[in-house]
């Protein structure tokens, strides 16, 4: 399909509406996605049509509900390429994802172990692990990041050891936007005999991920980056994981038989799956993957490298305009900050102005902590915004620049 962005635009009807007077200006697709009209039809016909409990019932609204749960299930294992569907787990989202992980491998570790996370992370992909090192007594170690925002991959290598058990590093990181090299990251892991978990949170909007190809252990993401709704995230685990971790919950569905003297455990994907999942978030979490697929990967690539230039030349000729996070392996993300004028007051004065950012630590404050800043202006861009939506995001930047200063 050929890319008309006047065309995608029509698809998400928030585009349509006005904050404060003027026309919104959504830059703040890294927190959340808009929703296609796709999608909100999907989730409109589940509730009107076909409401029902899944895997439960004879009746036909069930087996209708079911079906359109295991389609969409199916659909993400071709997505993300799985081996199997049951390596699929609906979650509620990336953090569920990454505690149901660290839940697990509770069970496992020993206090000489150690396990990896990069500087980079989300609070998400390092509170967890602090968790599990509280419990279990293992080490936590970090892998430095360099002032581009690249990660300092020559001290990874020292890090690494055969007590390394597991290592956590986010695909791309949230508050910079940089990609890292997770193919070099997973397979360095491997030759210690450390398992690993990828954050693909900020990734599977800009990015298709191969699990196969990565060879990677756990892949966790949430749907309401992928233009789907919030509530529901996939984790991606591999089948021998699947068999050797405890169940997370205990509840309906997650059994094979309950007695009061022993109960037996499903297999996965159900083993993790305890009680009534978000059936209508799941099925439409299918249909976000579906549309992303329409428009094809590497248009969006080329949208968004399209924007990621543009915006970066243009508020770069913002006197005392600062960019965090320069590395060459980067999306559609900018950080920044204007001298010494904090970024709430211009995310504040954008607003204003109809245009969403974010501003703050971005729920990553060692990143902030090592750039000694309290925070940025984050403005990050998806494939259905505009060049023209970058010249009023420059604009009102300039502007409010003026009025701070
Ligand atoms: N993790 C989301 C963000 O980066 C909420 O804004």
């Amino acid at each position: 399909m050929s890319f008309d962005i006047k065309k995608i635009r029509e698809d998400f009807p928030i585009l349509k509406r006005k904050v404060n007077g003027a026309p919104l200006v959504y830059l703040d697709n890294a927190a959340t996605s808009q929703k296609p009209q796709q999608v909100i039809d999907c989730i409109v016909d589940y509730y009107s049509n076909y409401n029902a409990n899944i895997h439960r019932g004879v009746h036909t609204l069930s087996q209708e509900a079911t079906d359109a749960y295991e389609k969409a299930r199916k659909t993400l294992q071709q997505h993300f390429n799985a081996a199997q569907v049951h390596e699929v787990l609906f979650t509620s989202g990336t953090t569920e994802g990454i505690n149901l992980v660290a839940s697990g491998f509770s069970e496992i570790l020993k206090p000489e172990d150690e396990i990896i996370v990069s500087a980079l992370e989300h609070h998400s992909n390092i509170v967890p692990w602090q968790m599990l090192c509280e419990k279990t007594g293992a080490k936590l170690k970090v892998i430095p990041m360099c002032e581009d925002g690249s990660l300092q991959m020559d001290v990874y290598d020292t890090l690494l050891n055969d007590k390394t058990k597991l290592v956590f590093v986010n695909h791309i990181s949230n508050a910079l936007g940089i990609i890292n090299p997770i193919e070099t990251i997973i397979e360095k892991a491997h030759q210690v005999g450390a398992a690993v978990l990828i954050d693909g949170a900020q990734a599977c909007s800009h990015i298709k991920a191969d699990v196969q190809a990565l060879d990677v252990d756990f892949y966790v993401t949430s749907a309401h980056k992928m233009c789907g709704p919030t509530g529901v995230g996939m984790l991606y685990m591999k089948e021998d994981w699947g068999k050797k971790l405890p169940p997370y919950q205990g509840g309906g569905e997650m059994i094979a038989t309950v007695t009061f003297e022993k109960t037996t455990y499903a297999e996965m994907p159900h083993k993790f799956e305890a009680g009534t999942p978000n059936i209508c978030g799941g099925i439409a979490f299918g249909a976000a993957v579906d549309y992303l697929n329409e428009i094809g990967f590497d248009a969006i690539k080329k949208q968004e490298a399209a924007l990621l230039d543009y915006a970066t030349a243009q508020l770069l000729q913002i006197e005392g305009l600062k960019i965090y996070g320069t590395a060459s392996e980067k999306t559609s993300v900018i950080s920044f900050n204007v001298g010494e004028i904090h970024p709430y007051d211009i995310g504040t004065i954008l607003d204003k102005l109809g245009i969403a950012v974010r501003t703050g630590h971005h729920c990553a404050q060692p990143i902030m902590d090592f750039y000694c800043i309290p925070g940025t202006v984050r403005a990050s861009f998806a494939f259905y915004n505009s060049i023209e939506e970058v010249d009023a995001l420059v604009h009102a930047v300039k502007k409010a620049t003026m009025m701070l200063s």
